[in-house]
């Protein structure tokens, strides 16, 4: 798939590795859609002109939106979408003896039950279209579980039996449907981490560093230009699951 004019919708987009693969992807000269629960940030906006990315920013918490409308506006920004990447999502980590039922769904919600919303309105249009790639962001603790993710691993685990079945479904009309599994990437999300568990991390993976956000973002590009892969999950972890 040659990248240049298509169009890519990355849910959760201002920071971290849907960020990053917004940029990536507007450096490919796709026209980008980026997603945010609060206003652009001037920051993230200059880095956009910079790279005289074509994109509209759609302004939407997720877990508070009508998802039919977040399509069909996602859609009528360019008049296509040719990748959604299901990028934007959450943890809430507890040992599993403490977990609330609040943690478990907020997770299963915005992890696994919107990507399921979302790629359902984006196949029904893009069974139209007879096209598309959908890419859903899953980890490496959804393949090996992870102690105090009992939540996130479900939900990624899900995401990971939700992508082959819908590939399977989807081929049909050349729309292909893939995962990828990070392992521990630098962002936000590990930024929570204390220095101590950290180092331990590191100490798991061969490579011996976190991985980098452009790093996944590069992966998506990878799937995106290779039209022979569908229903694959593709382990970005520096060797720390072998
Ligand atoms: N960082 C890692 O090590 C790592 C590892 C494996 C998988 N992942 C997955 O990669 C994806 C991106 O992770 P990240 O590290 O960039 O995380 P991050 O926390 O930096 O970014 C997550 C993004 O999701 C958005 N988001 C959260 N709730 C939202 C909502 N209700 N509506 C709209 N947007 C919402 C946030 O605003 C943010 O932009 C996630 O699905 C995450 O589970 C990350």
């Amino acid at each position: 798939m040659i990248l240049k004019d298509m169009v890519v919708l990355i849910t959760g987009s201002t920071r971290g590795i849907g960020r990053e693969m917004a940029l990536e992807f507007a450096r490919e000269g796709a026209k980008v859609i980026l997603n945010g629960r609060h206003d652009l940030a001037n920051d993230l906006k200059e880095q956009l002109e910079q790279e005289n990315a074509d994109y509209r920013y759609l302004q939407a918490d997720l877990a508070e939106t009508n998802l039919k409308e977040f399509v069909t506006d996602a859609w009528n920004c360019f008049g296509k979408i040719d990748i959604l990447v299901n990028n934007a999502g959450i943890t809430k980590d507890k040992m599993f003896i403490s977990m609330k039922e609040a943690d478990f769904d907020q997770v299963i919600n915005l992890d696994l039950k919107i990507p399921f919303f979302l790629s359902k309105e984006m196949i029904r249009k893009m069974n139209r279209q007879k096209s598309g790639l959908i890419i859903n962001m899953s980890s490496i603790v959804g393949l090996h579980g992870n102690m105090g993710q009992s939540n996130y691993a479900t939900a990624k685990a899900g995401l990971i039996g939700f992508t082959k079945s819908v590939a399977k479904e989807a081929a049909l009309r050349h729309i292909r449907v893939n995962a990828i599994a990070p392992g521990m990437i630098d962002t936000d999300m590990t930024e929570n981490l204390s220095d101590r568990v950290k180092e331990n991390i590191v100490k798991q993976i061969p490579l011996g560093r976190l991985g980098e956000t452009n790093e996944i973002a590069r992966t998506a590009i990878f799937l995106a230009q290779n039209d022979y892969i569908t229903g694959q999950t593709i382990v970005v972890d520096g060797g720390m699951t072998i």
